[in-house]
Formats: C-alpha cells, sequence, structure tokens
C-alpha cells in the first residue's frame, strides 16, 4: 500500500489509517454513477463513522442510512441534512422514535406491524405526521454470508411479503403516517448484479400492489450491499458502481417520476482504511511460526466473527526478503484472535509495520475495549 513509512515511526500502533484521496476518489465515482438518475445516495453511516469520513461523505451532498439514536445525532453533528437521513432497524425504541421525529428525519423504514403502530401513536401523541417506507424481506438470497445476508425469510429484517396487506390494514388506523415508499436490503459484500434484478422484480411487483391500495410509492430504497475486492485491493480500489446502478436503473419500475434510494455503506470507505500495527514478537512453535500484533480482534473483529480475510502486507520488508508463512494473531486472549492461517509473508521480525488492508468498513466501528485494550487511533493521509 501507498504509505510513508518514515511517518509511521512517530504514532503509537495500532491505529486506523484513511487515505483520504481515495475515499474522495470513491465518493466521485458513485456521484458519477447516480449523476442524471433519479437515484440518491444514502451512506449507511454504520460502516465507518468517524466523524472526518462522515464529513468527506455529507460534504457531497449524501443522505444517510441510520440504525439508531446514535447514528442520527452523529449524522446531524457531521453535516447531514435531516430530510435525507433514513432510519431503519427492527428494534426502535420510543426514545429513538420521539427523536427522529423531533429532528424532522426524512423516513422511518418499518420492519414490523407492531413497530407501525408505535410509530403511529407516537406521532399523533407530538402531533406530527411520520414519514415512513415500509421495509419488506423480499425473499432473495444475495449468496452472500449468513451473517450478513437480510432478505430471506428466515431473517428478523423487514415485514414479510405475506404480512404486507396487513401492514397496510393498519396504516389506515394511522392517519399520524405518511407512507412514501418501500425498503429493502437483502445483504451486504454482493458481487454480481443478479441478485439486484431479481431485487427489483420483486419490488415492482410490490409497488403495484401497494399503489392498487390506494397509496403512492414515490420512493423506493434498495439498500446497500455492494461488494469490494478484499483479495486485491490495489487492482480494484474503486468498486464498480455503475454496475449496480445500472441493474437497478434498468430493472426498477421508476414510473411517474419515482426515486430510488440506494445505501452504500462498506463500498464507499472500505478500501480507503488500513489498520497498521506493529510486529511485538515473531513466535517458534512447534512447526509453524507466529506473527503477534499489537492489534487485535478488538480492533477488527471480521476475521474472528465472519472468518473474513483481510490481505495482510508486511510494511517493512524488503523486496527481495524470502517468503515464509506464519499465522498471524493478535495479543487477545481468545484463539478466534486470528487475522489469518498459514499467510505467506516475507521474512518478519520484532518492531516490522503490518497493514490489515480494506479495513475501512465494519473496522473501526465494530472496534471494542475487550482486555481493556484502548481504541485504536486514527491517522488521516493528507489531501493532495
Ligand atoms: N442498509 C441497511 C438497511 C443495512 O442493514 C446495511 C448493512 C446497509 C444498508 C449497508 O450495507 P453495505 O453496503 O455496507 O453492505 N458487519 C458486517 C456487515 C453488516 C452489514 C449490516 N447492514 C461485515 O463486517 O461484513
Amino acid at each position: 500500500m501507498n504509505i510513508d513509512l518514515t511517518m509511521l515511526e512517530g504514532i503509537e500502533t495500532p491505529f486506523y489509517y484513511y487515505d483520504m484521496n481515495l475515499l474522495d476518489r470513491t465518493l466521485q465515482a458513485v456521484t458519477d454513477a447516480v449523476a442524471g438518475r433519479p437515484v440518491k445516495v444514502h451512506y449507511a453511516i454504520k460502516a465507518n463513522s468517524n466523524p472526518a469520513i462522515l464529513k468527506a461523505v455529507s460534504s457531497r451532498g449524501f443522505g444517510a442510512d441510520v440504525v439508531s439514536g446514535g447514528e442520527i445525532e452523529l449524522a446531524l453533528a457531521n453535516g447531514f441534512d435531516p430530510k435525507e437521513i433514513s432510519y431503519a432497524g427492527v428494534g426502535k425504541t420510543d426514545r429513538e422514535i420521539r427523536l427522529g421525529l423531533e429532528k424532522g428525519i426524512g423516513c422511518f423504514n418499518v420492519e414490523s406491524v407492531e413497530e407501525l403502530a408505535i410509530i403511529g401513536q407516537i406521532a399523533a401523541d407530538m402531533g406530527v405526521k411520520a414519514p415512513i417506507a415500509l421495509r419488506v424481506n423480499p425473499n432473495i438470497d444475495a449468496h452472500t454470508h449468513h451473517y450478513i445476508t437480510t432478505g430471506l425469510e428466515e431473517n428478523k429484517f423487514g415485514i414479510d411479503m405475506r404480512l404486507l396487506g396487513k401492514a397496510l390494514d393498519a396504516l389506515e388506523l394511522y392517519p399520524s403516517l405518511q407512507l412514501n415508499g418501500l425498503h429493502f436490503h437483502i445483504g451486504s459484500q454482493i458481487t454480481t448484479a443478479d441478485p439486484f434484478v431479481l431485487l427489483c422484480e420483486r419490488a415492482n411487483s410490490l409497488i403495484t400492489k401497494v399503489e392498487s391500495r390506494g397509496h403512492k410509492i414515490k420512493t423506493v430504497d434498495v439498500g446497500g450491499g455492494f461488494g469490494v475486492d478484499y483479495d486485491d485491493p490495489d487492482a480494484n480500489p474503486v468498486p464498480d458502481f455503475k454496475k449496480f446502478v445500472d441493474v437497478i436503473v434498468d430493472n426498477l419500475n421508476l414510473d411517474g417520476g419515482r426515486e430510488v434510494i440506494i445505501e452504500p455503506g462498506r463500498s464507499l470507505v472500505c478500501q480507503c482504511g488500513s489498520l497498521i500495527s506493529r510486529v511485538i514478537y515473531v513466535k517458534e512453535g512447534i512447526g509453524k511460526k507466529f506473527v503477534i500484533l499489537d492489534a487485535g480482534m478488538n480492533d477488527l473483529i471480521r476475521p474472528a466473527l465472519y472468518g473474513a480475510h483481510h490481505k495482510i502486507e508486511n510494511l517493512s520488508a524488503a523486496a527481495d526478503a524470502p517468503v515464509e508463512t506464519y499465522d498471524v494473531v493478535g495479543p487477545i486472549c481468545e484463539s478466534s484472535d486470528t487475522f489469518a492461517q498459514a499467510e505467506p509473508l516475507p521474512e518478519t521480525h520484532r518492531g516490522d509495520f503490518f497493514a490489515l488492508r480494506s479495513a475501512g468498513a465494519y473496522g473501526e466501528a465494530m472496534a471494542s475495549r475487550y482486555n481493556s485494550r484502548p481504541a485504536a487511533k486514527t491517522v488521516l493521509s493528507n489531501k493532495e
């Protein structure tokens, strides 16, 4: 990766390093992909809510997809327009619903008939009208890791298609609710466009169904999920947004000026981030060697939680260093604190700098203080 090693010397490791130029290029690519089309971008801020990242995204005029009261506050504090905030999540509390209504957010993506009733009551009590979309579970297999697939019937997300009629019946009881749209999100790290074709077909038939009941569907939010290249981040630093946007615009029924919202999270911020760490020890085992880093699963939990593999680079190794095989682990007292097993790497020594690549999404955002470790700091590249 592109990083000045002399700069690293003075900084305490581990830390998250964000390449702000690459973030800019990525934001430009998605801007270009939606230009001239009825498509709005709402960044899923759960992927990375570092204020510097949020400010860079909001300065593009993008909206935000949020999933908690905390994320509403963060989005507002970092330049997002309340009208361009959509709020999803299966467990919105009364306090969070009130907060969203007080701040005048653009849309509550309602995930159950039960939630619809509560938002309806709270909005009526407050004397306001709540703009809503119904999040429908389209029962589509996104062919991704089972922990991050969300659009199958067995998942907790969204209203089952068979219960949509019931949701529309309930809606009639609450004049405090204004139904504007439908919302979907089928999963994350989806690398082919095919699941989105199926999603559009499903959405089109649901639009017809809901509109036949006298509602106007002004927006269809197709969620996020666009995948990135974890294996070769240097070959593919910027995802092919156009591929996904084309499929959506070509297949979704956009009659009558209907608008699309996309909610990319990972695809906007993943490749600009790396977790930079130092080697504490190279430990000889029986028949294997361990590289023990000063970064652990508390800093980057994706390998331990999903078996994810992040590309690992020894930034200090000489170009002609012989290749050896190592298990790359952290210092945490858990066997799952392992970033990679039998990883081929240049011969490694105590003090070498390591980069765990493609860590800009769900890295810092999912970090914990486990083992009473301090939070990793953030270092931003200077913009050229
Ligand atoms: N919209 C909704 C309603 C979502 O639930 C999500 C992510 C997104 C948008 C953004 O999806 P993305 O474009 O980032 O794929 N921690 C996991 C990923 C969990 C995704 C949760 N929902 C990981 O590290 O892979």
